[in-house]
């Protein structure tokens, strides 16, 4: 009888499909080289910055060193094309030889010793969105191959997959993931894949099977992406506030501060969005070559605070209006974080007037002491029912924080 109830209870455990790694408690940062770099594979004419070994061994010396891992950003993450075009003769994946010369356990060691966590990219479909190899009939084996490489965060993404199947497929992965035993954030494509073919996600599984998920298209080079995602965002606020929190978010997609597309005050715009959506923050721009102003941003503290906040709760839209958009982010402790965000092109700064308590904060409390987080200056005491006026930037935002103490 003892034997029995044992066994069931063995059963049970092994049936319990949960993402239990205990990582990603606050929205994972670091850096990944899709969007700056794509599928790049041309080593011979462009060393520098095809998707080869060196381009990470690179990236990783510079958020060594120039601040960037001190900020918080972590990750060095390889995305698509990494891949040999066919498994060896075990079956396992393994990084192209021209271009992962060392191997990608090398690389991992060489990521590790920088103090930073290496991330890699693999698709659950019979093939990578570029063509590269699948997992699909190989879960287990990947799994147990990022292990052995010392992976840390794997997105996993569901190209040339069936959609209906991904409700038990990505579960079956994370379990193979969980009996490896090594602690791997999980990121996918899962509920981006469904909604894209009508099937409505089940964030409820999804949380409990991965640390963070695209919901939304590719991020491109261009403000009208970046307000595209907050778009849906806003539209879809509800569903996605609920599935998220320490462990589990929504991944709006990579930063793309330092590229070509945003202007100055567009980058604020984004890393300030990002912070308020609790996003997680991978960049993906050229950090050999980045400019000032931009490095700025992506290492602004204040506004990392924000986004690590250990709540972990999601904005609100809180008002919209003459077309500047009011997003405010309660963080611990009964303090806030408030975005004015202006879409307006009108060509001249405008000013924004607005009560605290319709900025959402709670009006149990009578006084905060608010901050302007990107020119690191205190603003005074207001009550609750006071005025404050935001002076925004076209196409940029202003951002504060509020504090009860
Ligand atoms: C999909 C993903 C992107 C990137 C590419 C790689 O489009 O959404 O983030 O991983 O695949 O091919």
């Amino acid at each position: 009888m003892k034997l029995l109830l044992a066994l069931i209870l063995l059963l049970g455990i092994q049936n319990v499909n949960c993402m239990n790694n205990g990582l990603a408690r606050t929205p994972p940062m670091g850096w990944m080289d899709w969007e700056r770099f794509r599928c790049n594979v041309d080593c011979g004419n462009d060393p520098l910055n095809c998707i080869g070994e060196k381009l990470f061994q690179q990236i990783a010396d510079h958020m060594a060193k120039d601040g960037y891992k001190d900020a918080g950003y972590e990750y060095v993450c390889i995305d698509d094309c990494w891949m040999s075009m066919e498994r060896d003769a075990n079956g396992k994946l393994y990084g192209n030889s021209t271009r992962f010369p060392s191997g990608i356990k090398a690389l991992a060691d060489y990521v590790h010793s920088k103090g930073l966590l290496l991330g890699i990219y693999g698709d659950y479909g019979t093939k990578t969105c570029m063509g590269y190899p699948g997992s699909l009939n190989h879960l287990q084996v990947d799994a147990q191959t990022l292990t052995e490489w010392g992976v840390d965060y794997f997105k996993m993404d569901a190209c040339h997959a069936d959609p209906t199947d991904l409700n038990d497929g990505f579960p079956k992965f994370t379990n193979f993931l969980n009996m490896t035993g090594s602690p791997i954030v999980f990121s996918t494509t899962w509920p981006h894949h469904q909604i894209k073919h009508g099937i409505k996600p089940n964030y409820t599984l999804i949380g409990e099977n991965c640390n963070l998920w695209r919901n939304y298209a590719d991020i491109q080079d261009s403000w009208g992406s970046v307000t595209g995602i907050i778009d849906y965002y806003a539209k879809e606020h509800d569903t996605l506030a609920a599935a998220q929190g320490p462990g589990q978010w929504n991944d709006p997609d990579m930063l793309i501060i330092g590229d070509y597309g945003l202007s100055f005050d567009q980058s604020k715009a984004q890393m300030a969005m990002w912070a308020v959506f609790a996003a997680p923050l991978m960049m993906s721009n050229d950090l050999r070559t980045i400019k000032a102003d931009a490095k700025e941003i992506l290492l602004n503290k204040e506004v990392i605070a924000v986004n690590q906040d250990p709540l972990g709760k999601w904005e609100k839209r809180v008002i919209q209006k003459n077309k500047v958009e009011v997003w405010t982010k309660e963080l611990y402790n009964k303090n806030y974080a408030t975005v004015f965000l202006n879409r307006r092109t009108d060509g001249m700064p405008y000013s924004f007037s607005i009560t605290l308590a319709d900025m959402g904060y709670d009006t149990a409390l009578d006084h905060y002491s608010l901050r302007d987080v990107f020119y690191h200056k205190p603003l005074g005491y207001y009550g609750i029912n006071d005025t404050f006026t935001a002076t925004i930037n076209p196409s940029g935002v202003v951002m504060v924080t509020a504090s009860s103490n």
